[in-house]
């Protein structure tokens, strides 16, 4: 049966690329399917975090995904760390995956830098924890940003090795022939990528050190006009097509930004705005992200006012998603050869 998870790091507040990039993807599949969305704190430490900053960061990315419109009564709405299992998991495909595939993480290298000796244990094995969270749930679906892409596959290959690792102890448990489906990254959108507004070889990311190459979720109307006129551009007019986007990564990332918005394609923007100057386009766009973002930010202002609805929320959210990761972990014992208390 099918099943969505997926999840947000609660280390800064939210900005437009995971809005673009993700969110507006989870809120369309609830019409369609079952979803759990979690708030990944466990993830968040694995680089130094302050405590009180994080405790505020864990509700407002929480009123953040009820703003953007995940709707508690539809979805698993929770919070990592209240459902131990995720991490029980995590140990044990720690044992599953190898160091080779690990090395070759990206994101690790990355955020690890230059002093890789003194990153965390926990920002290397990061991808086990991840792929834990989708399979502690046997999901089969998972709705993210370009940037996670290699962080699903290395998923897919865990899933894939416990499978025949443990193959006969899987069948003989009347499991059929997989016990972990092998999830689908969902990467969908004209936004799957948005880029830094500064400089459009970058991606746009909480941890640049400036706060114009992004826009958050609580951004006024005023800062948001201000990113957008002060966005880097060329001097050119939009083009005509889409083709003419190809060496212009700024204009791309801006016409991505303002399709997705807005919930069409490239082309269609280009039809409306090809010829036009960027002061015209800018224009646009603010007033479009403005009516767009302003409700939400509204929303998620009244919602971070009451912190115990918030923390009744995830408690709701985690008794459910523990109940159903109870019965993976239970199997999973059983498979790898523990013995039950
Ligand atoms: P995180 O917290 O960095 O980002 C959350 C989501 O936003 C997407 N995203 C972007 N999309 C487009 N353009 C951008 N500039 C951009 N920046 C971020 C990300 O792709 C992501 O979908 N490892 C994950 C969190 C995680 C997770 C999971 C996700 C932990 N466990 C299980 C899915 C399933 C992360 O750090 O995302």
């Amino acid at each position: 049966k099918d099943l969505v998870f997926s999840g947000m790091q609660p280390t800064h507040t939210l900005h437009l690329g995971n809005y673009l990039g993700a969110m507006v993807n989870w809120v369309r599949m609830q019409d369609t399917h079952e979803c759990m969305y979690c708030v990944v704190d466990m993830h968040a430490i694995t680089v130094a975090q302050d405590p009180k900053a994080l405790r505020g960061n864990i509700r407002e990315v929480t009123a953040a995904y009820i703003a953007c419109g995940i709707d508690p009564k539809r979805s698993i709405l929770f919070n990592q760390s209240q459902v131990p299992q995720h991490a029980e998991l995590a140990w044990i495909f720690n044992c599953i995956a190898r160091m080779g595939w690990l090395n070759r993480m990206t994101q690790f290298k990355e955020k690890a830098g230059k002093d890789r000796e003194n990153a965390s244990v926990g920002l290397f094995a990061y991808p086990a924890l991840m792929a834990a969270d989708i399979l502690v749930y046997r999901a089969t679906h998972v709705p993210v940003g370009e940037d996670q892409k290699q962080h699903l596959e290395l998923t897919r290959d865990i899933a894939q090795k416990f499978n025949n690792d443990f193959a006969e102890e899987i069948a003989a448990g009347g499991h059929g022939e997989a016990f972990f489906p092998l999830p689908e990254p969902m990467i969908q959108g004209p936004a799957t990528r948005v880029m830094s507004l500064r400089d459009g070889s970058k991606k746009m990311s909480k941890s640049d050190p400036s706060d114009y190459s992004r826009i958050n979720l609580t951004d006024t109307s005023d800062t948001i006009a201000q990113k957008v006129r002060k966005a880097k551009t060329d001097p050119e007019p939009l083009p005509t097509e889409t083709a003419g986007l190809a060496a212009r990564p700024e204009a791309d990332n801006l016409v991505g930004i303002y399709a997705a918005l807005s919930g069409v394609e490239r082309e269609a923007v280009l039809a409306e705005f090809g010829g036009a100057n960027f002061s015209t386009f800018k224009g646009a766009l603010v007033d479009l992200a403005v009516d767009r973002l302003a409700p939400i930010t509204d929303e998620m202002r009244r919602l971070t006012a009451d912190p115990g609805h918030i923390d009744a929320i995830l408690a709701e959210g985690a008794e459910k998603a523990s109940a159903m990761a109870e019965v993976t972990m239970k199997a999973v014992k059983e498979i790898v050869g523990f013995v039950a208390r």
